[in-house]
């Protein structure tokens, strides 16, 4: 049979998958007593700590796994990605999001040219722009000042800077990143950053009800420019502001959405469509879309139709994946505008520097590369096809939306790995990719932890940060609020590993009839991250971790991570719909084309929706 070319047929991975035998039969609870072994599972780098001693793994598995990256060529396939090849090859593009982040005067090739002058340039326009609205240089159409931002985007558009901003809220205050910048702190108090994804009405109404037109900047953020979701929404926002300003002053309208596309303005009970104002969008309106240069011709054009000054437009590049996004104009625009560039570039600065590590460490000291390898050990070998991603920081929350996201078609790990075929078509005949989700500690342990703790088996990545953003409170206290929750970021590893033998519940005096029921089989393997702090550089570290580690999945897998064409079905089938309830609606024409489950449910919508 001739070779698919599939990296279960070399012999790591079937050594590998004998091995598998030899490590169901030892618990965790043995693993854990050799510490030698468990000190050789410690990693630290630039200030972070991954102990993987809690994995069902021996040295021996590391050093088959080791093999098994050698045969998928791991390294290879990395400087490929780093020195610029096309290695999305369905796109025949480059993946270089590393060149994002990359210092000032370094060298990053795509076809030939260098990108890092490239980069710099629209970072230096960034720092421009978002320091003449911060300062009050740029103001609206009425003159005042711009102090809330509404970013318009979805999927890879949005949740990275989302997740930024979420974990930014409170540590903008460090000292650290800002002692040279007081007036952030000040700033920062009276500015709001808001986000605009979902095409529902009801996202629109929640992001403009309470906000005055006057002092809000949206930022159309796409790179395609096509988005539905995003184009339907900029449209909406574009007439809130014109009807607010259109004049120079405030009208007296109330602003209600309609179901189907825009805003309407609502004067004295009647309706009333209201047009484009230029000179408004062009105050209060700027975006983020694909190189626009000569060269990319069409985004600039539809910048422009938009109603939006190209020269007020921030670029990015096609090697670029929406996912991989965040460290472009995509989030470095919006987090500026609200945090101020120097504390965004020190986020970009933490991204850097996992990637220089990425890049060179050795394998067995690389966090990003072990990661993957237990990733495709607990996945492929064990057939743990799900892992949770729980961060024992509120800051954290949006950490697990933006490696999972909450719509399954795009996310950093699901939308990268989620693949049935090799990059070169074939299927594929092992389980690739896995199921993520997670919710911050402690919240998550009053939910779905019953699950992982007697129910499936689900390696789990408990992150935890050693100072608290906030300060402590309750300072009599022995134990603080921090303390508290490291208490349980402590605990739970090893609850899940060690777990509870009915023995141990019978020298507890438990009545025999709930001894099945309180027993907990342990072997459930966990890793543990512990960062020094929680600010912009450790959000860039933890943020490029993720992203290479579903890299380092994908290359061991032998798929393409950096394509989605897993999202475009829905989107056509979804114009298909669009296209039928626009007809219908205005002619009351048939449903037609559609099998008889949706046509039913679209011909009751349409009756029901008609008042
Ligand atoms: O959902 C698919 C996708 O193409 C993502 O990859 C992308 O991040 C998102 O849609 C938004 O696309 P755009 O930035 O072009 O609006």
């Amino acid at each position: 049979m001739a070779s698919s070319g599939l990296v279960c047929e070399t012999d790591a991975w079937k050594d590998l998958k004998a091995h598998v035998e030899d490590i169901k039969k030892t618990h965790l609870r043995e693993l854990m007593s050799d510490a030698k072994r468990c000190q050789s599972m410690m990693v630290e780098f630039d200030g972070l700590l991954l102990d993987y001693s809690r994995q069902c793994a021996t040295v021996d598995t590391f050093n088959k796994l080791n093999k098994l990256a050698e045969a998928a060529h791991l390294k290879e396939k990395i400087n490929l990605m780093f020195s610029g090849e096309r290695i999305n090859s369905t796109e025949n593009r480059s993946v270089l999001h590393v060149a994002l982040r990359a210092p000032r005067g370094s060298v990053i090739n795509s076809d030939g040219k260098n990108v890092v002058p490239d980069v710099w340039q629209v970072l230096d326009k960034i720092k421009d722009f978002s320091d003449r609205v911060r300062s009050g240089a740029w103001v609206g159409a009425t003159g005042k000042p711009l102090t809330n931002v509404i970013a318009i985007g979805i999927g890879g558009s949005f949740l990275g800077p989302l997740f930024v901003h979420t974990a930014l809220q409170t540590g903008y205050l460090d000292a650290k990143d800002i002692s040279p910048y007081p007036e952030a702190a000040q700033l920062a108090s009276s500015r709001k950053l808001h986000f605009l994804a979902n095409v529902d009405p009801i996202d629109v109404a929640r992001n403009i009800t309470g906000l005055n037109p006057e002092t809000t900047l949206a930022v159309v953020v796409s790179k395609t420019f096509t988005t539905a979701e995003t184009m339907l929404n900029a449209r909406t926002i574009r007439e809130w502001i014109s009807a607010a300003l259109g004049s120079g002053k405030i009208f007296g309208f109330d602003v209600v959405v309609s179901e189907v596309s825009l805003v309407k303005v609502v004067e004295k009970e009647k309706s009333k469509e209201v047009g484009i104002i230029p000179e408004a969008v062009a105050k209060h309106m700027v975006a983020v879309s694909t190189n626009l240069t000569t060269l990319h011709y069409f985004y600039t054009q539809l910048v422009e139709k938009f109603g939006i000054d190209p020269n007020n437009a921030f670029a990015f590049w096609d090697w670029v994946g929406g996912r991989y996004s965040v460290c472009s104009a995509v989030g470095v625009l919006p987090l500026s505008l609200q945090y101020g560039f120097p504390v965004v570039e020190k986020f970009l600065q933490g991204a850097s520097s996992i990637d220089q590590h990425f890049r060179s460490a050795p394998f067995e000291k690389n966090l990003p590369v072990l990661l993957g390898l237990l990733s495709v050990w607990n996945v492929s070998f064990l057939g743990y096809p799900a892992r949770a991603i729980l961060p024992y920081s509120q800051a954290l929350e949006k950490l697990a939306p933006h490696i999972q996201q909450a719509c399954p078609d795009d996310s950093v790990s699901m939308e990268s790995n989620g693949k049935g075929v090799s990059i070169d078509g074939v299927p594929l005949p092992y389980e690739a990719g896995e199921i993520d989700f997670g919710e911050p500690g402690t919240n998550g342990q009053h939910s779905f932890y019953q699950l992982i703790h007697q129910g499936r088996v689900i390696p789990c990545d408990f992150i935890g940060v050693v100072k608290s953003q906030q300060p402590v409170y309750l300072k009599g206290e022995l134990v603080s609020n921090h303390d508290e929750l490291m208490s349980n970021f402590f605990a739970q590893p090893d609850a899940l590993a060690y777990g509870k033998t009915p023995e141990q519940l019978l020298k507890e005096n438990v009545p025999s009839n709930l001894i099945t029921h309180k027993t907990f089989s342990g072997n459930r393997p966990s890793l543990s991250l512990l960062l020094p702090s929680l600010n912009a550089y450790n959000i860039g570290q933890l943020l490029a971790i993720y992203e290479h580690r579903v890299a380092v999945e994908g290359f061991v897998w032998g798929i393409n991570s950096f394509d989605q064409w897993g999202v475009e079905l829905g989107k056509s089938l979804a114009t298909q719909v669009r296209k039928q309830l626009h007809a219908s609606r205005k002619n009351a024409g048939p449903i037609e084309g559609f099998n008889f489950s949706t046509a039913t449910l679209l011909t009751r919508y349409l009756e029901a929706s008609k008042d």
